[in-house]
């Protein structure tokens, strides 16, 4: 019986474990998970979402607090533009992020930074850049470009000294993304290290339309591997979005591709930075739990619990201390839809915003409980404790179900 562990990734000489633990942001995937991965030959990924937030919590540094002194005065305004981060800082809190969980890797896997375009931040170009040379400067393995086309990503660290030697990977949804991507960047003369291309039933925002359901990933990873064997190129390809079982997984290393990424099953373990609650929450999810909706200020889907705090809850923008979603203009869709459910109420106390979320605020409370579509499996993957409650998982056991699992089995703990 075939199973995941038949399979080798390879980058270059280096032999992986072909499985990667995709990036979740807030610090779902936490340094502990993405060192796991590691160890066990796999690839983890950090994120560097919010990465001010998450030194604050890991490294006692005071950055938001400080941010909201330094910006206090905006609070009230509904114009969030004078708000800027300090790269200084950025690069600062990236480095301690990354080079703490560098010195920290043992065994034969790799740990990435998953790096989304979306965090534009008052200032997309610059906090982008610092963003990517202070995670190369910190000694990361490679950096996945994700939740944005990043077409020119490549240019703002092409003159890096790990430019070639560091793993860069894109995530994209279809073969034109890829085109696009490969063709805009030419000229730097290096091709991505690997591809992931996420499917509709992923986590996190979805590279879809609200039409995500009309779309297959094994159509699209077969269209992706067509194109790159037309073009005779030679990327490893990675599936993603709805792989919950090592045989799922199978499958898609038999169609050609050079390992998996999942991220789902792993929010119940031990590692994942998701508090117990939220992690019950996932447990008892139903199918009929689960929707995709627009409420994330990126403009992209979002899969998630319909139970989640962050939906329609209306509180103020908080800008002033995070603010890591204001685009070029300093604006933010929740700031726009914010104002307007206070202007139709005026005199208020509290308002209601349905269309959008203060995703900064939500992400860092952990109360945007975003999931792929299998969650509603996740109870099949563990037992209870005496006292109802499922029993959340070692990091380990998952990763191992993945590898060793023939028939579509999910091992219990033991
Ligand atoms: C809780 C959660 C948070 C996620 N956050 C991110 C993120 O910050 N950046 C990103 O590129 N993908 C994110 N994803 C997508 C995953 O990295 C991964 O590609 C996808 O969820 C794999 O599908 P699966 O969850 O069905 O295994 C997230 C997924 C989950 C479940």
């Amino acid at each position: 019986m075939t199973k995941l562990d038949d399979f080798r990734l390879m980058f270059g000489k280096r032999e992986l474990v072909p499985i990667m633990i995709g990036g979740m942001g807030v610090d779902i995937s936490t340094s502990a998970l993405a060192l796991e991965a590691a160890r066990l030959g796999g690839i983890g990924h950090i994120s560097d979402a919010m990465i001010k937030v998450v030194s604050d919590n890991k490294f006692n540094t005071n950055y938001v607090k400080e941010k909201l002194q330094r910006y206090k005065f905006n609070v009230a305004n509904t114009d969030k533009s004078v708000v800027h981060f300090r790269l200084a800082e950025l690069a600062e809190a990236t480095k301690m992020h990354v080079g703490k969980t560098m010195e920290a890797v043992r065994g034969a896997g790799m740990v990435f930074i998953n790096c989304m375009e979306k965090l534009t931040m008052n200032a997309p170009k610059e906090t982008l850049a610092v963003r990517l040379r202070s995670a190369l400067d910190a000694g990361i393995d490679g950096i996945t470009l994700a939740a944005g086309l990043h077409l020119g990503s490549f240019s703002l660290i092409e003159d890096h000294p790990r430019f070639r030697d560091a793993k860069l990977g894109i995530i994209v949804s279809s073969a034109r993304a890829l085109q696009l991507f490969i063709r805009k960047n030419i000229r730097t003369n290096r091709l991505p290290d690997y591809v992931v291309v996420e499917g509709p039933l992923a986590g996190g925002h979805l590279g879809f339309g609200m039409d995500w359901a009309k779309y297959e990933l094994s159509s699209i990873v077969a269209d992706v591997m067509a194109w790159l064997k037309a073009e005779k190129l030679d990327i490893p390809v990675i599936p993603a979005g709805g792989i919950f079982t090592g045989t799922d997984a199978v499958r898609y290393m038999e169609m050609g591709a050079a390992g998996v990424q999942v991220a789902t099953r792993f929010t119940v373990t031990n590692e994942c930075g998701l508090p117990e609650k939220v992690k019950q929450e996932y447990f008892r999810a139903t199918e009929d739990l689960v929707e995709v909706n627009e409420t994330s200020p990126t403009g992209y889907p979002m899969r998630m619990l319909k139970s989640s705090p962050s939906i329609g809850a209306g509180i103020r923008p908080n800008c002033e201390a995070y603010g890591y979603l204001l685009d070029a203009k300093g604006q933010c869709s929740y700031i726009e839809a914010y104002n307007k459910a206070l202007e139709a109420n005026p005199g208020a106390k509290k308002v209601s915003v349905k269309e959008k979320t203060c995703l900064c605020t939500h992400m860092r409370n952990f109360d945007c409980w975003t999931c792929g579509h299998y969650v509603y499996r996740l109870k099949d993957t563990t037992t209870k404790n005496e006292d109802g409650s499922y029993r959340s998982l070692s990091a380990e056991h998952v990763f191992k179900d993945y590898q060793f699992s023939t028939e579509g089995r999910i091992a219990l703990p033991a």
